[in-house]
């Protein structure tokens, strides 16, 4: 046993690791600032391009840089050959999140830049990457369902051209614009798991994009970003607003699971992205067609229900990926794209973080207290 008189703080709870002007949560009042612009206004003014701006010079562009800034994404949108054949060469069984990390990685190498870490640099690997996500995620899935591949337009946005090389449909501007917003909304939230795991990666010297595909198998998992499909999956599960109760009472109430999309390190008040979806999906509503107005009847009633449990009183309430998980549905998104949906938004926050930290670079090395036993007696391999 160790003698060391340590306190542990599991999970990181309450630990800063840095400094950041990036993002402020302030999870009291519920508001969140990136570089000291309010959220709330950002996401019912800006558009996603002009927040990826904000997001890796710190500040917002001329009416000029905007314009070339979209120009030079507008160019790097187009995937080359190798990446194309590639998608179609990968396993269709595997998860987008998974195929999306190699992605990201053999684009890296077609690069070869990673290495270079100068802000320059950096921004550009992070526009040519995020200017590739919407093909990239339409690609991975239409190769599995072998349906023919779209080119990107010139005409769209990032927002536009994701709902377009997903579905190849033609979408209303309301439609943009809420895909625009929740890009937005999920573009940049502190030091989460995912953020932290590119900024620990950074801090080793590493390349960006090791950066970028660690900080995505962070995102991959159930407890981060992969809520915004487990969240969906509850509701096609529950499957109807009248099953609610029983389903809520047998799988949480009893304590056997957790309710997806619900919960937040930081908050105990709503969060403040919520909202917005709140809002875009109450003045949608008469548009959506009967199955995905089904769901989002299952997602409000058993929202009425959790606050009427001790989810309540623990201060528990729905995060951004239950009302995301909504809106992508009723958007007719296929449930597979949406956490490459949240990878392709928060690449910019990931790239923040590591332009900000690696300007002043230590080391991430945490320790572990030992509690195992020491002095245990070694016995030679052929006497056991
Ligand atoms: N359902 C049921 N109980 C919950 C939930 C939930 N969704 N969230 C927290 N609790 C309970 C938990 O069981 C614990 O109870 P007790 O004190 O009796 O042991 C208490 O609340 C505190 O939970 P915790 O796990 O210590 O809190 P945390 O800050 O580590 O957890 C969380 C945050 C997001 C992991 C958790 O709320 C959770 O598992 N939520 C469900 C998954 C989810 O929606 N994740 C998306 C997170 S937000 C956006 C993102 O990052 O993508």
């Amino acid at each position: 046993m160790t003698n060391e008189n340590v306190e542990v703080f599991k999970g990181l709870k309450n630990v800063y690791v840095t400094e950041s002007k990036i993002c402020l949560i302030d999870h009291i009042n519920g508001k969140i600032y990136y570089f000291g612009y309010d959220l709330d206004v950002l996401a019912t003014r800006s558009s996603f391009e002009e927040v990826l701006y904000l997001l890796l010079y710190g500040r917002l562009p001329s009416k000029n840089e905007y314009r070339e800034f979209v120009d030079k994404i507008k160019k790097n949108m187009l995937l080359p050959e190798k990446i194309r054949r590639f998608i179609i060469d990968m396993p269709k069984n595997i998860e987008i999140m998974e195929a999306l990390r190699s992605i990201v990685s053999y684009l890296g190498n077609l690069r070869g830049d990673g290495l270079d870490r100068s802000d320059e640099t950096i921004r550009e690997n992070a526009v040519d990457l995020i200017a590739k996500m919407p093909s990239i995620i339409s690609y991975l899935y239409k190769s599995r369902i072998k349906e023919r591949l779209l080119k990107p337009r010139d005409d769209l946005s990032l927002a536009g051209n994701l709902l377009y090389l997903l579905t190849g449909s033609e979408y209303d501007g309301r439609d943009v614009r809420g895909m625009d917003m929740s890009l937005i909304l999920y573009a940049e939230h502190g030091m989460n798991a995912s953020t932290f795991t590119a900024v620990v990666v950074a801090s080793t010297g590493s390349d960006y994009y090791s950066s970028i595909v660690a900080a995505l198998g962070a995102l991959r998992g159930p407890l981060h970003g992969y809520a915004n499909i487990a969240a969906l999956e509850q509701f096609i599960e529950i499957g109807s607003p009248d099953n609610v109760d029983k389903w809520f009472k047998e799988n949480i109430e009893s304590r056997r699971r957790r309710l997806i999309g619900f919960g937040h390190r930081l908050y105990r008040i709503h969060d403040p992205r919520a909202k917005h979806y709140e809002r875009w999906l109450k003045e949608n509503y008469d548009r959506f067609d009967e199955d995905a107005r089904n769901i989002i009847d299952i997602a409000y009633r058993l929202y009425d229900r959790a606050m009427k449990s001790f989810l309540a009183e623990k201060g528990i309430y729905p995060n951004c990926d239950y009302w995301s998980a909504q809106m992508y549905y009723a958007l007719k998104l296929p449930k597979d794209v949406y956490t490459p949906i949240f990878a392709m938004s928060r690449i910019s926050g990931w790239t923040a973080h590591i332009m900000e930290y690696i300007k002043d670079n230590v080391l991430i090395r945490p320790r572990a207290l030992y509690v195992g036993e020491r002095d245990k007696e070694y016995v030679d391999l052929e006497k056991r």
